[in-house]
């Protein structure tokens, strides 16, 4: 489906985004190998997060969903009686069946687009004495996974896969693992999560050495599972335990949603919206640095802490930006607002240089290429090079035709440019936004009939 957008004067307004992608995740993962039932609110009902339910639905694990005050919508694929669409957010319960209770599944276990499922469940597939398939969509297959099979093979699970076993699909005969140390070559969140997954069915304790901090939202809540795993400086030691305890969690609404009304706020004139329970995960909070950085006007208001995550209110109001540098320690914490990041560069004041994120042309598409094309189809004056990108700010972007590349962060991104554009723009391919906030239009409209 086409989106056509025009440019607007301004947002305003107050509203919550769908919960935490990652955290998400983590919780249905944690709750299936649990004992005990885990109820999880807020859970984000996207596509992506939905391939983990069906994943773990097809290895034995009993699911509910439940949306607030609408009944209980039981099977694959809810029916949503009562609904125009699926709601963004339900409530889970995930009936645990224990570390060792998983079945094999009748047939391939299939992600999606969520190279998050595919990554994170390939270390748990490790630790189960079955043999499991495990593939995805077109997208999916062209992700690199070696960086997740190579150090499980370390541990002793036997993985097979495509290109020798770095592409999807792959197939996972997991058994005895023994611990490791190992140093991560990327940071990456994903990698890490996996072989403390695996870790759980370790004898030994795993140790992983990152290259800097990544998300930490595994490591949280392993410990409110009552798992074993301590930090100490950029290591973290994970000891098996007997069992994970099933508990309750409540999902924060995921900043990397929020991001995109963030920096429409600062870019667009006359503009102020407070975006309510947010999670702030200093691991997660690199575009909140960056815009502020870039004179960007942003209150964190209400601040506390929800299962050992915090979570606030956030506040963006219009803003003069100005052209920064970013790289470094900085880039896990906002690899995913990186698209964002770069249209508030494009009508900033000057020029942003984006450095050390060769990693965003291995996401769900080239974000780096996608976004150089898509932001000079808008006219900006963006040039991509190997690991970034640069941006000279401009006055006022143009509308015209650009392509999502079936990315929903590059379609919500290049959504937010079309914002700030003078006259029409086309988004080819917007229905990719179901990966991550279904309801990411209507959001916008939302805010946009408090603006103009
Ligand atoms: C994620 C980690 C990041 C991020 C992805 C979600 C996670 O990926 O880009 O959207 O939930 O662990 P990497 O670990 O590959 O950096």
């Amino acid at each position: 489906m086409d989106k056509i957008l025009r440019g607007i004067q301004s947002i305003r307004g107050s509203i919550s985004v769908p919960g935490d992608k990652s955290i998400s995740h983590r919780a249905a993962m944690l709750g299936a190998i649990a004992d005990g039932i885990t109820e999880i609110e807020g859970f984000l009902m996207a596509e992506d997060c939905l391939s983990t339910i069906d994943c773990f639905r097809k290895m034995g694990v009993e699911i509910e969903i439940t949306y607030e005050n609408k009944g209980r919508i039981d099977g694959e694929e809810p029916g949503c009686e009562g609904f125009d669409s699926r709601p963004e957010s339900a409530v889970v319960k995930i009936f645990g069946r224990g570390l060792y209770g998983l079945k094999k599944p009748d047939g391939p276990l299939c992600v999606g687009n969520s190279g998050t499922t595919i990554r994170l469940l390939s270390g748990i597939l490790a630790g189960q004495d079955f043999e499991t398939e495990i593939t995805g969509d077109e997208s999916i297959k062209k992700r690199p996974m070696g960086r997740v099979t190579w150090p499980l093979k370390l541990m002793g699970a036997s993985i097979d896969g495509a290109d020798g076993g770095s592409r999807a699909p792959l197939k996972i005969r997991g058994g005895r693992l023994k611990g490791i140390e190992y140093k991560l070559p990327i940071a990456s969140a994903q990698v890490k999560s996996a072989l403390l997954l695996a870790g759980l069915y370790a004898e030994g304790s795993t140790i992983i050495e990152e290259p800097e901090k990544s998300r930490d939202h595994t490591e949280i809540m392993m410990k409110a599972f009552g798992a074993d795993i301590c930090r100490e400086s950029n290591k973290i030691r994970l000891t098996p335990v007997e069992r994970l305890t099933a508990r309750k969690i409540r999902v924060p609404g995921d900043i990397s949603s929020a991001a995109f009304f963030l920096a429409a706020a600062c870019i667009l004139p006359d503009s102020e919206v407070i975006i309510e329970n947010v999670g702030i995960n200093p691991t997660r909070t690199g575009i909140i640095d960056a815009l502020r950085l870039m004179g960007a006007d942003i209150q964190i208001l209400n601040e506390r802490t929800i299962n050992g995550e915090a979570v606030a209110d956030i506040k963006a109001k219009s803003s003069g930006l100005k052209g920064i540098e970013v790289g470094g320690a900085i880039i896990p914490r906002i690899i995913d607002e990186i698209p964002i990041l770069a249209v508030a560069a494009a009508s900033a004041r000057g020029t942003t240089v984006i450095r050390d994120a060769a990693e965003l042309r291995v996401k769900e598409s080239n974000r780096i290429a996608a976004m150089v094309e898509g932001l000079s189809g808008l006219g900006a004056r963006i040039k991509e090079t190997a690991d970034g990108m640069e941006i000279q700010g401009t006055n006022r972007l143009k509308g015209g035709r650009v392509n999502s590349f079936g990315d929903h962060r590059i379609a919500m991104s290049l959504a937010i440019a079309a914002l700030g554009a003078e006259g029409e723009t086309i988004i080819n391919d917007v229905d990719c936004v179901k990966i991550s906030y279904p309801g990411f239009f209507d959001a916008l409209a939302e805010l946009n009939k408090f603006g103009d």
